[in-house]
Order: structure tokens, then C-alpha cells, then sequence
């Protein structure tokens, strides 16, 4: 069901202002500023996955900044494009199309960094077997980065911050049926119901440190990466979003890095 969902979503993703991707090929980033200040210099030279890759751009934004990547994603429309994208953009890079629960056995080999984030965790039922997917493909030694929306930003409604949803997992999934994407409200989808499920924190970082990782840093951003709440206000480059001024700010997006201990 999620997978028809995002395969609709794909020719929207790509064609829209949101991703910009005619910027990209001109040479743009489509990291976000932290992203680049937390990891940019280490991923030089470094072999990097990125799970649940969407149509490539973070990955092959990574790939400008000296990685050699590897995307996967479920959604075939998704690494198709990532493909045609990376060669518009001249960029190396390799994409699987894959469930990111089968990634070990897709990807077949190991990583001295593993990528993910930006709408990738909500997505998936068990948190604990995803630790376990990071762990098996990031070498040992080698270096988790996760850059995604704070699962506390979740709890609200879509219009206002009425609390409506539980900040605690649940193994019964979320069910939306909705017409539209982030990038586009007005998108016709075909395939519109998707199921979702919550992670708060504690379980993200207790399901890391099961599966064999150190933390290195949690850090939580009162900025987000899309138009969370009509009422957010863009601020500065693409892709950045606050509440207003006078709100107190939230938790909106939050980055964590680790070590896979040898
Ligand atoms: C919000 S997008 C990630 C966006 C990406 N960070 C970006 O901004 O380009 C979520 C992605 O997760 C993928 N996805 C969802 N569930 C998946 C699964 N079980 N296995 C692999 N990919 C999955 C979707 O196809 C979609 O491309």
C-alpha cells in the first residue's frame, strides 16, 4: 500500500518547485545546512548507503561532497529517476530498488557510512529490526547518520497544534487516505491510503544502542524541512521552515550520529 502510494508520488516529486531539481543538476545541494556542518567533511572518500534514498537527490548531494553512494529504495519509479538523475548530473552512483528490511541481502556489502532520514523512520513497523538493518550494513567502526522529523512534531494535527496522535508506538498502524503530497497538495495520486507508524526517541536510540551502536550526538532542531503547519514561515534557503515569531519553538527535525563499536 505505501509503496503504490510513493510510486504515485514520484513524476510529482520530480517535476515540482519543491526539489528543484533543475537546480540540482545545475550543481545546488539538497542537504540541509546541518547535515553539511555535522557530516560533510567525513563522508569524503568514504563509501555511504542511504536508506529509503527517494529519487536520489540527498544521496547524490553526498555524492558532490566526495562520497561514493548507494541508494535504495522500494519504489521503482523512485530509483529510475534516481538513475536518469544521476546521469543529468554526471555523479557515479549505484541504486537497488529494494524493501529497506531486505537491504543486507540486496546491498551485499557493508558501508563506512549509513544515511537515512527525512521522512524514512515513520514508515516502518519495527524499529527494532531497522537498528538491526543499519547495523548489518554499516561497517564495523564505520558511521550512522540520521537526519529526520522529530517524532514529537508528529502528535499534531495537520492544521493546528491540537494534540491528536499518540507520541508512543503503537503496533496498529496509522491509517491516512489523503489525495496530495508535501510538495504538492494538489497532486492526484491514484493509490491514496498509507499506513504509518510512531517511534519516539527513546525507542530509536534504545532499538541503536541493542543493535550495537554508540551514540555520539542527539541533536533536535526547532526548524523543519517542508510546510509541516500552513502557519510555518520559510526562513533563509529552500527547504527551511519555523514557527513563527513569538511561538515558542518545538521540535521539529533532530540528527543523530553513531558508531557501529567493532
Ligand atoms: C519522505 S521519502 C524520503 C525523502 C528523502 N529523504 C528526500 O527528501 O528525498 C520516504 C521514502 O521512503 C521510501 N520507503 C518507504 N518505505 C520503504 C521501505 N519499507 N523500504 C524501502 N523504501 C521505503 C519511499 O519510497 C520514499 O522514497
Amino acid at each position: 500500500m505505501n509503496r503504490a502510494n510513493w510510486d504515485d508520488r514520484v513524476p510529482h516529486h520530480v517535476a515540482g518547485d519543491f526539489y528543484d531539481v533543475p537546480g540540482f543538476v545545475a550543481g545546488t545541494s539538497s542537504l540541509d545546512k546541518f547535515e553539511i556542518e555535522e557530516i560533510g567533511t567525513m563522508v569524503r572518500d568514504r563509501t555511504l548507503v542511504h536508506l529509503q534514498c527517494h529519487f536520489g537527490l540527498d544521496t547524490l548531494s553526498w555524492a558532490r561532497l566526495g562520497a561514493t553512494v548507494t541508494g535504495l529504495d522500494f519504489s521503482a519509479p523512485a530509483v529510475a529517476a534516481a538513475k536518469e538523475l544521476a546521469a543529468a548530473a554526471g555523479l557515479q552512483a549505484r541504486f537497488v530498488k529494494g524493501n529497506v528490511y531486505d537491504a543486507p541481502r540486496l546491498l551485499g556489502e557493508q558501508y563506512d557510512v549509513v544515511y537515512t532520514g527525512k521522512g524514512a523512520i515513520n514508515w516502518l513497523p519495527d524499529i527494532q529490526r531497522w537498528a538491526g538493518v543499519l547495523a548489518a550494513v554499516c561497517k564495523p567502526g564505520g558511521s550512522l547518520y540520521v537526519s529526520e522529523f522529530h517524532p514529537f512534531s508528529w502528535v499534531f494535527a495537520d492544521e493546528n497544534l491540537d494534540v491528536v496522535y499518540s507520541y508512543f508506538h503503537s503496533s496498529e498502524p496509522l491509517v491516512f487516505d489523503e489525495q496530495g503530497t508535501y510538495t504538492d497538495p494538489d497532486a492526484e495520486l491514484e493509490h491514496t491510503r498509507t499506513l504509518e507508524w510512531a517511534h519516539p526517541v527513546g525507542d530509536v536510540i534504545s532499538a541503536l544502542a541493542a543493535a550495537g551502536f554508540r551514540i555520539e550526538f542527539l541533536h533536535e532542531f526547532a526548524h523543519t524541512h517542508f510546510q509541516r503547519w500552513p502557519f510555518l514561515r520559510r526562513v533563509g534557503p529552500a527547504r527551511r521552515y519555523e514557527l513563527p515569531e513569538g511561538m515558542p519553538p518545538l521540535p521539529l527535525m533532530f540528527s543523530l550520529l553513531a558508531t557501529k563499536v567493532a
